[in-house]
Order: structure tokens, then C-alpha cells, then sequence
């Protein structure tokens, strides 16, 4: 076998174990003079800022250095290094260990069983115990967050990440409901369904409470694809429903969700929950389209120094929206908690309003009436969608 083979079949493991998430580790040894005072390197999978790269620690005589690279600027280095710097090198994947020695001039080839059989935490979150484990779970294989392993990929750690906060966050709520059987759940613009096969699987088989669980999603093909696979999970009480959110008849629903319903299906949503008189009302925040329409330069405004610039204008108009939803929801008897569900990195749609019900003095009414005249008066709102759904 000649250098460059062994060289580039070992650097095509290497490839394949980091895409398909089997890489454990690598290691460089047996430096040449070239190498001067480094004494090895070893290299490991890690995830910085959602991207995987590879982190290299760099072992010298007297100090270790850490660096990050992607993964094509990891090949090149370790390429190089073993054309000058080293003359072995072991990589442990999932699956098998392989070394290449240099032996006259040439590398040799060897593979042994691997003495590693999982692949390491890439990151803090992964090492911490799930609400929702992956493990054979049929619809996350479907959906496409695991392989038919029930390893979490790479590319759905965020998306893995996200439903297990919102599962437990769920958690906690629907524990302090009264008990109702069944559990009547219904998850508004469902989507690819996510997070409502989690929710009920949860609901369904870790609660061990009785649930019905309906998700409500305009495009048909999610619909079908989303009734198939809850079939195939054998999860008899779920079931998706073409149709629209303003439309949907939820009377009778104890929970009703939508999360990232697009800018006005939320408000759809909510006033379909509080005239349903759901129990518990869970909304994650989309697109903010409607009041950022509405808003209008009001001369001498104090923020206009804010305002005229089209970011701040544009968050400014999310936080109106929701800080309106909620105002809205207390007058109609909800008391609103309004928090970012997940860390910003994750995904940039992490609000979250949860509306319980409560009760409010008629002096705390007014006071919400006044606020919410105030701020259209200030921003120069027209209307705010809910409202007018509500009235
Ligand atoms: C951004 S996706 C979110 C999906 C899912 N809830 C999630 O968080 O993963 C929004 C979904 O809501 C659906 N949708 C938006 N407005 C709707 C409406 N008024 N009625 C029914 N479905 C709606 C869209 O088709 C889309 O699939």
C-alpha cells in the first residue's frame, strides 16, 4: 500500500465518522524533528455557536494551546501534519479504530474493534438528561432528528434542544391542572408536528394520562404525512386536521398551544383559546407583521431617536405585540407570563407567553385598559389584531 493511500483512506474515515456523528477522537504521535517541542495533538468533535467543528489541543513540551477549526480546514492541517510533523496517528470512531504508522517512508493501514462505543457530548446541553429521550422513538426517526439509532443529528440538536425545554415547561403546567380525562390538547398550526408528537408521547406514555391531542395545520401534505406517522407510532389519540386556526372549533380543549404560528395565526389562536376558556394557553412567538404595519411616527415621540432606525423599530414592534397579547389576555381573564423559553442561540423565535387563568380586581382592569390606550396613543396604533378578535 503506498503512503498516500493509507493516508487518504484513514483521512476518508476520518470524513465519514465526523459526518455522520461516529468520531469520538483522533490523536497525532510520534513527532518528527519537524515538530520541534509539540509532542502530540489531539483532536475531538465539538459544537460552538450551533456549528460542529473540531477542536485541536495542541500538547508541547511545557503548555497545551486549544484551537477550533471547521472541518475542511481540520482535514488540511491534519493532512499536513502527518506529511511532516508526525508518523502515527489513531482515529476512534463508534463503529472502529484505525491507526497509520509510518514505516520506511510509507504509511500502514490498521483497523481493531472500537474501544469506544458512543460518541462523547459535544456540548454542555447534551450530557444533561432529557424530558424526551431519543432512544426508539419512531417519530423522531420520521421527522428526521435521530437516525434509526436514536442518535440526535447533528443538524437537529437545536431543534432537539428546543422540544425537550418546551416538553418540560408543558411538564410542570399540566401537572398543576386539575385533572381531567381525557386531556383535551389542541396544538394550533402544527406544522411538521415536531413538537406535538413530543408533547403527546410525553402526555400519553410518561404521564400515563388519558389525552386526545388534535394539530391544526393548513398544508395538507403535513397533515397526511403527520396522520402516518403518529399511525405508525401507534399513538391512537393523536391526530392532525387540515384546516385553518381562526376556523378550528376547540371547545371543550383544557390546553391550547401554538407555537411560531405565523403573525396573526397567533392571535387567531389565542382568541380561539380564551373563547374556548382553555385552561392553559402556550404561545411561542412568530413574526410581528401586523403592528409593525400599524405603528406610525408620532411627532416628538421621546423614542423617535429609536424609532427612526428600522431595526429598533422592528423590535419595538415585537415587544408591542406581545406586551399588547398579554395586556389583552388579562382583561379576559388570564394571568400571562411572558419569558424566553430557550437560549437566543437556538433559535432567534424563543418568546413564549403562557396564559393561566386567574382573576384580576376591577382596579387592576383599569389599570390594563389604561396601559393599553396609552401605548396605541404613544406608537400610534390603529388596532391590534387580537382585540378586534376578541371584540
Ligand atoms: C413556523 S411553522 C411552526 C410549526 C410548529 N408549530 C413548530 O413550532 O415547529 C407554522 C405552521 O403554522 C401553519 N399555519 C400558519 N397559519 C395558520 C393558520 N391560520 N391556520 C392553520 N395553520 C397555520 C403553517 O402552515 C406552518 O406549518
Amino acid at each position: 500500500m503506498t503512503q498516500n493511500l493509507a493516508l487518504s483512506q484513514w483521512l476518508d474515515a476520518f470524513k465519514t465518522a465526523f459526518e455522520n456523528g461516529t468520531l469520538v477522537k483522533l490523536s497525532l504521535s510520534k513527532p518528527t524533528i519537524a515538530a520541534g517541542d509539540l509532542k502530540s495533538i489531539d483532536v475531538r468533535p465539538i459544537i460552538i455557536k450551533r456549528e460542529l467543528k473540531l477542536s485541536f489541543t495542541y500538547h508541547h513540551q511545557t503548555r497545551d494551546i486549544v484551537k477550533n477549526y471547521t472541518h475542511d480546514e481540520s482535514m488540511a492541517l491534519i493532512d499536513d501534519s502527518l506529511r511532516a510533523q508526525f508518523c502515527a496517528a489513531k482515529l476512534f470512531t463508534t463503529q472502529a479504530d484505525m491507526t497509520i504508522t509510518q514505516k520506511n517512508d510509507e504509511f500502514v493501514l490498521a483497523h481493531f474493534p472500537a474501544s469506544q462505543k458512543t460518541a462523547p457530548a459535544l456540548s454542555h446541553d447534551r450530557a444533561k438528561n432529557h424530558v424526551v429521550e431519543a432512544n426508539n422513538k419512531h417519530y423522531l426517526h420520521a421527522l428526521g432528528i435521530t437516525d434509526k439509532h436514536g442518535k440526535v443529528h447533528h443538524n437537529a440538536q437545536d431543534k432537539f434542544r428546543q422540544i425537550n425545554k418546551y416538553v418540560e415547561i408543558l411538564d410542570a403546567h399540566i401537572k398543576r391542572l386539575q385533572p381531567a380525562e381525557p386531556l383535551r390538547i389542541v396544538d394550533m398550526g402544527a406544522g411538521k408536528g415536531y413538537l406535538t408528537f413530543a408533547l403527546y408521547d410525553h402526555v400519553a406514555n410518561t404521564l400515563k394520562r388519558n389525552v386526545h391531542l388534535v394539530g391544526v395545520e393548513y398544508r395538507a401534505e403535513l397533515v397526511t404525512q403527520c396522520n402516518e406517522i403518529a399511525k405508525a407510532s401507534a399513538f391512537d389519540d393523536l391526530r392532525f386536521e387540515q384546516g385553518s386556526i381562526a376556523d378550528y372549533d376547540c371547545a371543550g380543549a383544557q390546553i391550547i398551544i401554538a407555537l411560531h404560528a405565523c403573525d396573526t395565526a397567533t392571535d387567531d389562536a389565542i382568541a380561539k383559546a380564551m373563547q374556548a376558556g382553555a385552561a392553559l394557553i402556550v404561545v411561542a412567538l412568530c413574526c410581528h407583521k401586523q403592528i409593525r404595519r400599524e405603528m406610525k411616527p408620532v411627532a416628538g415621540h421621546a423614542l423617535e431617536f429609536l424609532l427612526r432606525h428600522g431595526t429598533y423599530a422592528e423590535r419595538m414592534a415585537e415587544m408591542i405585540t406581545d406586551g399588547l397579547r398579554a395586556q389583552y389576555m388579562e382583561l379576559g381573564g388570564y394571568k400571562t407570563q411572558l419569558f424566553e423559553f430557550i437560549a437566543g442561540e437556538h433559535t432567534p423565535k424563543n418568546v413564549m407567553i403562557i396564559g393561566t387563568k386567574a382573576s384580576f380586581k376591577p382596579h387592576e382592569i383599569d389599570a390594563i385598559r389604561i396601559s393599553i390606550a396609552a401605548t396605541k396613543a404613544q406608537f400610534g396604533i390603529g388596532f391590534h389584531a387580537l382585540e378586534r378578535l376578541l371584540k
